[in-house]
């Protein structure tokens, strides 16, 4: 049978510099949601890649001494080498730069100034350098940019546009036939109150103040705006309009768009009337998440308050900094990142419920069965009853969760299978039953502890690979089909004698609270 697909994509980055896990959050997010896909059975594609033009790009390079080209060479080494410390499973990096993508660029451009939806005229506006996006009077706020609050300046130039107005009703219209289109609805209502009521401005889409950037070819003093440029890259990367469209046949439109809260204006707005301009469907989703920030606001170098995902991974492992930052994040809401938050969701969620709860099986199955995992004898009393019907019941909501995005959701659910599991260890008492000599009520409560965190395993796996396949070894499962996500809600799979290891090694060392504070805002100055 054919897999169903599934087109994920995150922005493509600017080069600027290093990422921080705030910007790395985007991708980690993109990758999990991947990860879950493919273990439902979907054939996923995930894009990401870098967004190289545009004039902060040829400031930042002047100041290195490089070229604008040398220096988003390096960045590109750099990110995709980030990925791979990150594990992040794409399946293509695109810059904007390639050939591959600036052909098509030009071939866009030129068939939108057919369509007429490009027209020539004079820009005069406010413009503000950083975001590299020119406001009208009225959209700045208290006079400044009112995306970054920086400072703007007057300026005037011949330019190309592009007839937003003329596709206003169209995407209102859009809007309504998909409520669910964008993410989370308050984003929307956001965006429909603060751009689409006041009445969409046509935008302005070439600059002729700097020059790195794909040129339009027949007025090649223009150079395309870096927003144009970038959010076509979505489909570029799929070959679209070229030779050999295949990719963009299979995958296009996107099931997922995920962005930041920063730039949900130009994938919510600009880029679906980008493509009703050249008659290509609109993805069907865009997810606005929300910001990493300090407890003394953003993160950023004067303030020495940066955390990199490197330093995090570094010292407490890919695990622990993807868990944390997936769960930390309440759906398209803010998340503030302190070390002390980071060191008491290591010691209490990850050491003391999760790798006590494998500890303490592990441990007990050894002393009791010799490491042999006794058999499934079914639910022999009403506390193995409500124990399983409880743990399937919130299975489902993991997957409700999962399925929704919703990955700190998802995450909460898990813990409260592992909450659950290890209550019913303290309720069952194993020691008591073995001491009294109730073999069969012992057999079922080891049987079930081991059955729930092959669950656990199983749904922790698009957050946690490394973590999800320690359990199943230490458990010993090793078979394919008992580790799939359709066997969650049996309990009477781990039929062969399974043997668990000897001694489990903990799956996450206690971290000493102080001396850990202390290293990362050590690092962070840095
Ligand atoms: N180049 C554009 C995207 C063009 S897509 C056609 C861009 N790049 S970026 O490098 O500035 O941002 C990359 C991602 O990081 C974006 O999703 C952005 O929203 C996100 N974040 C930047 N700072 C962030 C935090 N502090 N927290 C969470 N996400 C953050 O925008």
């Amino acid at each position: 049978m054919e897999k169903k697909k599934f087109y994920i994509t995150t922005p493509i980055y600017y080069p600027s510099g290093k990422f921080h896990i705030g910007t790395a959050y985007t991708t980690i997010l993109a990758d999990t949601i991947k990860r879950y896909k493919e273990l439902r059975g979907f054939e996923a594609r995930l894009l990401t890649g870098l967004d190289e033009h545009g004039q902060k790009i040829q400031e930042v390079a002047e100041k290195e001494g490089k070229t604008p080209q040398q220096h988003v060479d390096a960045i590109a080494e750099y990110a995709k080498n980030l990925w791979n410390i990150m594990d992040i499973k794409y399946d293509d990096f695109i810059r904007t730069t390639e050939e591959r993508h600036i052909n098509q660029v030009e071939k866009i451009f030129d068939r939108l100034m057919e369509n007429q939806d490009i027209y020539k005229g004079e820009y005069e506006g406010w413009y503000c350098t950083p975001c590299e996006t020119y406001f009208t009077e009225t959209q700045l706020k208290e006079g400044k940019c009112p995306d970054c609050g920086r400072k703007v300046k007057k300026m005037k130039e011949e330019a190309y546009f592009f007839n937003m107005k003329k596709y206003t009703g169209r995407l209102i219209k859009f809007y309504e036939e998909n409520p669910h289109f964008i993410e989370p609805d308050f984003r929307k209502n956001e965006l429909f109150n603060n751009f689409i009521k006041p009445g969409l401005e046509d935008l302005c889409i070439t600059r002729t103040s700097f020059d790195w950037g794909i040129k339009v070819k027949k007025d090649p003093k223009h150079v395309i705006y870096v927003w144009l440029d970038a959010l076509v890259n979505y489909i570029t990367a799929l070959g679209y309009e070229t030779e050999d469209d295949t990719l963009f046949k299979k995958y296009w439109p996107a099931d997922l768009q995920i962005v930041g809260k920063d730039i949900i204006r130009f994938h919510a707005i600009y880029w679906p009337i980008f493509l009703m301009a050249l008659n290509l469907p609109l993805p069907k989703k865009i997810y606005a998440h929300g910001f990493i920030m300090m407890k003394d606001g953003k993160m950023s170098k004067s303030k020495g308050n940066v955390v990199y995902p490197e330093m995090l991974i570094e010292r407490y492992g890919l695990d622990a900094t993807k868990y944390f930052l997936l769960r930390e994040f309440s759906y398209g809401q803010d998340a503030v990142f302190s070390p002390e938050g980071f060191v008491e969701r290591y010691n209490f969620d990850l050491c003391n419920d999760l790798g006590n709860l494998l500890n303490r099986t592990i441990g007990m199955i050894n002393k009791y069965f010799g490491g042999r995992l006794p058999k499934y004898t079914g639910k022999i009393n009403s506390a193995d009853e409500n124990f399983e019907n409880q743990t399937i019941a919130t299975i489902k909501q993991v997957e409700e969760q999962f399925e929704n995005y919703h990955i700190n959701t998802a995450l909460e659910e898990i813990w409260k299978i592992i909450s659950m599991t290890n209550k019913y260890i303290d309720e069952t008492t194993p020691w008591v039953l073995a001491k009294e000599e109730k073999t069969k009520e012992l057999e079922s409560v080891m049987y079930h502890l081991a059955e729930n965190l092959r669950k656990v395993a199983i749904m922790l796996k698009p957050v946690m690979e490394k973590t999800s396949t320690e359990i199943l070894r230490q458990l010993g499962i090793e078979k394919e089909e008992i580790i799939s996500w359709e066997t969650l809600e049996q309990y009477n799979l781990l039929k062969q004698d399974i043997k668990v290891i000897e001694k489990g090694e903990p799956l996450f060392v206690r971290l000493e609270i102080e001396e850990e504070v202390e290293a990362i805002k050590e690092r962070m100055k840095k």
